[in-house]
């Protein structure tokens, strides 16, 4: 599983096993992979990313810098 963060956009989760649950445990019904997470709390399908926060205007913390220097 690979765990990436778009630049000012949702949570993106990568792997054919990812489920996502509710806080019963609970799973929701995954429509598509890499299962994308809101991250900037305007989506209308939360957990779920639906762009909305293109049209909000989110803007994200900045990028970890790598432990040794480089540029990713
Ligand atoms: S990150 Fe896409 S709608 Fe919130």
């Amino acid at each position: 599983m690979i765990i990436r963060l778009r630049k000012n956009g949702p949570i993106v989760v990568d792997g054919d096993d990812v489920q996502v649950v509710d806080w019963n445990g609970s799973a929701y019904r995954i429509a598509r992979r890499p299962v994308a997470l809101c991250r900037c709390g305007a989506s209308s399908t939360k957990p779920f990313c639906d762009g909305t926060h293109r049209t909000v205007g989110f803007v994200a913390p900045p990028a970890t810098e790598p432990p040794d220097g480089s540029t990713p």
